[in-house]
C-alpha cells in the first residue's frame, strides 16, 4: 500500500501533484511519502506487538538522513553494514542501542568505530572476523557484544543476486558449524555473546523460507542453551518482498503470525531488519521523457534517469511499473524505455506497452523508494538526483541535485600536471 494515487488523472504524492514537485524541483527526482514510510514502519511494529523486539531498519535500502529521522522518531533501529552507514543512523539519532552492523568485510577502523559508539551488536560472519573484534575490543579495553550470523542454507526462491543463505554464499558461518565458532567465542575474553543472527535473502514473497530458516536456529540455540551459552537476541533479518507488479507479498503480519509462535516459550528480544518493505513503495522516481525514437520495428522511448539513478532493471531485471504523471487517453505502443547512458543495460522497460509518452512528459518509476537513490552513482559523470519527502500538503527537498562542482569534490590535479 502506498500514498501514490491519481486524482483527476494527475498522479499525487499523498496531497501534492507530482508535476507541481517537479515543475520546482526539476527531474530526475525521487519523491518519497511520509505517511506510506510511517504504515509501513507501523505495520512492522504493530505486527510483532506482544513479543519483545526491535525494528532496524536496513539502511542499506535506503539512508536519507531525513528518511531515517523519521523512523528514529517512530522507534526503529538500524541495521548497518559499513561505518558510512553507522555514521548516518547516529547522525539521524538512531540510538546505538539499537544498532546492529553485519557485513563480511569489517576493517579494523570500522570495528573500532562501531565499538566506541558501543552498538547492540556485531553480527559476525566469519571465525576471522570473531578473533579481530576480540583483539580490537581487547586492546580498547572492552568487551564486543555479538551475534554469530548462520547461514542456514535455505533457498529463499528470489534472484539469485540477492539470494544470500545458502552455503554456496560468501555470508556468515554454515550452521553446522555454529556449534563449534560459539564455543570458541565463549572461551575468548573480549567479546560477549549476545544473539544469533540469520538473514536468507531479499524480496521474498513467501513466509515459508523464513519459518524454515528460524526452525533451524531454534535447534541451534537450543544446543547452545545445553552448552551454557544463552541467547538474548535473536536477529531473523530483513527479507519481506513487496509487489513490484503482480506478485503478493505477505503482510508483516502474516510473517508475525508464522515466527511468534514458534519463539513464545523462549525469552529472546527478536530483531527484524526490514529494509525494501519499509521504503520501496515509499518512492517513486520521476523522469521527463526526451526523446521518440523507433529503430526498424523497435519502438524507444529515452528518458533523463539512467541506470546511474535506479540500477535495479539492470543488475536483476527487476521489473517497474511505469505511469505517466498525467493520464490521457493515448495511442498504445510497445516500447523499450531507456536512459541517456552510453550501455545498452541502460534500460528501466524492455517491450512495455503503454501509452505513448510526448516530449516532456513526466513518468513515475514506481516501488523506487529502496534500493534506488542509495544504490545511485555518478557513471557518465552524471549528476546524482534530488530527493523529496511529502507529508500531506507540504513538501522538502531532502538531497538537494548534485551540481557540476560536486563531481569533482575531492579530485586534487597533482603538481606535475600543472
Ligand atoms: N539485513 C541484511 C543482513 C541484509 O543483507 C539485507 C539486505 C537486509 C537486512 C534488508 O533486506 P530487505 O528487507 O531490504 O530485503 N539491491 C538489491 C537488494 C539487496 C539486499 C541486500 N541485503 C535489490 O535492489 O533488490
Amino acid at each position: 500500500m502506498h500514498d501514490f494515487i491519481y486524482k483527476n488523472s494527475e498522479l499525487y504524492a499523498e496531497e501534492v501533484p507530482v508535476r507541481e514537485i517537479a515543475e520546482k524541483v526539476g527531474t530526475p527526482l525521487y519523491i518519497y511519502s511520509h505517511k506510506t514510510l510511517l504504515k509501513h514502519y507501523n505495520a512492522f511494529d504493530e505486527a510483532f506487538d506482544g513479543y519483545p523486539h526491535i525494528i532496524c531498519f536496513a539502511l542499506k535500502a535506503n539512508s536519507n538522513l531525513a528518511l531515517l529521522k523519521l523512523l528514529a522518531r517512530e522507534g526503529s533501529g538500524s541495521d548497518v553494514v559499513s561505518g558510512g552507514e553507522l555514521f548516518l543512523a547516529l547522525k539521524a539519532g538512531i540510538p546505538a542501542k539499537k544498532i546492529v552492523y553485519a557485513g563480511v568485510g569489517k576493517t579494523k577502523e570500522e570495528i573500532i568505530y562501531a565499538l566506541k559508539s558501543r552498538i547492540l551488536m556485531f553480527n559476525v560472519e566469519s571465525p576471522d572476523e570473531l578473533m579481530t573484534i576480540d583483539k580490537i575490543a581487547g586492546e580498547l579495553g572492552v568487551k564486543a557484544p555479538i551475534a554469530l550470523r548462520v547461514n542456514p542454507d535455505i533457498s529463499a526462491s528470489t534472484h539469485p543476486y540477492i539470494s544470500t543463505g545458502l552455503k554456496k554464499h560468501k555470508f556468515g558461518i554454515p550452521i553446522n558449524k555454529a556449534l563449534e565458532y560459539y564455543s570458541l567465542a565463549s572461551k575468548l575474553n573480549n567479546v560477549k555473546i549476545l544473539g544469533i543472527h540469520k538473514h536468507i535473502g531479499s524480496q521474498i514473497t513467501k513466509v515459508s523460507p523464513f519459518v524454515e530458516a528460524l526452525k533451524k536456529v531454534l535447534v541451534l540455540a537450543q544446543d547452545l542453551k545445553s552448552q551454557g551459552i544463552e541467547i538474548k537476541y535473536l536477529d531473523i533479518g530483513g527479507g519481506l518482498g513487496i509487489s513490484y507488479d503482480e506478485e503478493v507479498a505477505p503482510h508483516p503480519k502474516s510473517l508475525a503470525r508464522a515466527i511468534i509462535p514458534l519463539v513464545s516459550s523462549h525469552n529472546f528480544t527478536l530483531i527484524i531488519e526490514p529494509g525494501r518493505s519499509i521504503a520501496g513503495n515509499a518512492g517513486i522516481l520521476i523522469t521527463k521523457v526526451l526523446y521518440l525514437k523507433k529503430h526498424l520495428k523497435k519502438e524507444f522511448v529515452i528518458v533523463d534517469a539512467g541506470m546511474n539513478d535506479l540500477i535495479r532493471p539492470s543488475l536483476y531485471e527487476a521489473y517497474h511499473h511505469i505511469l505517466p504523471v498525467t493520464r490521457k487517453n493515448r495511442p498504445k505502443v510497445i516500447a523499450d524505455v531507456v536512459g541517456p547512458i552510453c550501455e545498452s543495460g541502460d534500460f528501466f522497460a524492455k517491450g512495455r506497452k503503454m501509452g505513448r509518452p510526448r516530449h516532456d512528459e513526466l513518468l513515475a518509476i514506481m516501488s523506487a523508494g529502496a534500493y534506488g537513490f542509495s544504490m545511485s552513482s555518478n557513471y557518465n559523470s552524471r549528476t546524482r538526483a534530488a530527493e523529496v519527502l511529502v507529508k500531506g500538503k507540504d513538501f522538502s527537498v531532502i538531497r538537494e541535485r548534485e551540481t557540476y562542482k560536486d563531481l569533482i569534490k575531492g579530485e586534487k590535479i597533482p603538481a606535475f600536471l600543472k
